[in-house]
């Protein structure tokens, strides 16, 4: 029996090894260990997609959130070692960009397990994301790289990859797997909502943590919902936090954080879609919806080229034309851009050969 320790810790990871997690139960000869950091915790942001997608209960729940990067993420280090001596697991399994999957793979490599990173080769090229910096020393770690897109490997090509012992696959995108899968589970979220509307999520640290783009985005936000359209944005914890911290009012349609479930129905019955998210930005696309992105740059780039996603920075102008411009547009996905939903199956049987 292979034995892999798979680390998760953040809502996007938890849809994303939702599907993965489901092929390896179908897979004879394989198991697997979850770990789950705690660096998301709330219910809403946690337990929910647990309970949602039906991801087995985790086997260790370290419990570790807060604090600045470098200890957060050195309390992951301490904790997944002591988990990866107990298990002896042949191999760790790691997904995206965040402060878990950094800890994660390094925790691994350090002693010699071999480590597969989910959504390998991803860039912005800004070196000021804390993404930008999990993921390429996640990828210099890792000995199976899975790509979601053709671009991420030739950014892999480009760093040189090609030379090493390891290997590069395009397997496509397991978060169109999640969308393909649980699409029929849609539900509305509690409470009144208008009939057409922008859904909108903001959270990432590049706006988020500078009070000029935040405030910014806000007075976007608000005139776009005053003037000319209801925006309807569940609320991620870190910016309800720093909007109050800040003294900003933010005149929206805000519901908390909803379930993956209800993020689907918001997905399938708005007629834009205005967000910082990675995942976001092609859930728009998997729905047929236009993308208004709040970030000087994407690692989604196939979305901007064919046209189905404008990058707008934090400039308020930017984002209320490019709301106007794009609402109610459809979008066509003509060119699976992300492999058509087989990217878990691709992925399992990659790791039950190697
Ligand atoms: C993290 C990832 C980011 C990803 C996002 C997905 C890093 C560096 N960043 O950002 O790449 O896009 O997850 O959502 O790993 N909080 C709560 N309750 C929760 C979760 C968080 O109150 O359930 C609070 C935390 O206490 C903290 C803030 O939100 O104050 C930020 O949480 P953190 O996990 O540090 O980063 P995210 O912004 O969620
Ligand atoms: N999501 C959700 N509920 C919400 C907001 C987002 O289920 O209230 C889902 C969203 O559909 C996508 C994932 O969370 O699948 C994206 O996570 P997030 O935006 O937090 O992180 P990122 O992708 O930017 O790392």
């Amino acid at each position: 029996m292979k034995k892999i320790l798979t680390v998760i810790g953040a809502r996007p990871q938890f849809i994303k090894a939702s599907v993965v997690s489901r092929a390896i139960q179908q897979t004879d000869g394989l198991e697997e260990i979850l770990l789950h950091t705690g660096q998301h915790f709330d219910a809403n942001m946690s337990d929910i997609f647990f309970n949602q997608l039906n991801i087995p209960r985790p086997d260790f729940q370290l419990d570790i959130h807060g604090g600045r990067h470098g200890e957060m993420t050195g309390r992951m280090l301490k904790e997944i070692e002591k988990a990866l001596l107990a298990h002896k697991p042949d191999r760790v399994l790691v997904y995206g960009d965040t402060n878990s999957t950094l800890a994660g793979a390094l925790a691994a490599a350090k002693l010699h397990v071999p480590v597969a990173h989910v959504e390998a080769g991803l860039r912005s090229f800004n070196m000021q994301m804390p993404e930008e910096i999990n993921r390429i020393l996640t990828d210099q770690v890792s000995d199976l790289l899975f790509c979601p897109t053709d671009a991420a490997v030739q950014n892999l090509n480009n760093e040189g990859f090609a030379n090493k012992p390891v290997q590069v696959l395009q397997v496509g995108d397991v978060m169109q797997d999640s969308a393909l899968l649980f699409t029929e589970k849609a539900e509305p979220p509690a409470g009144d909502l208008p009939e057409r509307f922008v859904l909108a999520t903001l959270h990432r640290a590049e706006n988020t943590d500078y009070p000029e783009r935040l405030a910014a985005i806000v007075a976007a936000l608000n005139q776009i919902h005053g003037t000319l359209v209801p925006v309807v944005l569940p609320l991620h914890p870190r910016t309800r936090k720093l909007i109050a911290q800040h003294g900003l009012e933010l005149k929206a349609h805000l519901i908390d954080p909803v379930g993956y479930f209800e993020m689907v129905w918001l997905l399938d019955h708005c007629q834009l879609v205005l967000t910082d998210s990675g995942g976001v930005q092609k859930e728009a696309f998997f729905f047929g919806k236009p993308c208004v992105t709040m970030r000087d740059q994407t690692e989604w780039v196939e979305l901007v080229a064919i046209g189905a996603n404008q990058l707008v920075g934090a400039d308020s102008r930017k984002i209320i034309e490019a709301v106007k411009t794009n609402f109610g547009r459809e979008v066509q996905d003509t060119q699976e851009l992300y492999g058509g939903g087989k990217a878990a199956d691709k992925i399992v049987e990659v790791l039950a050969f190697s």
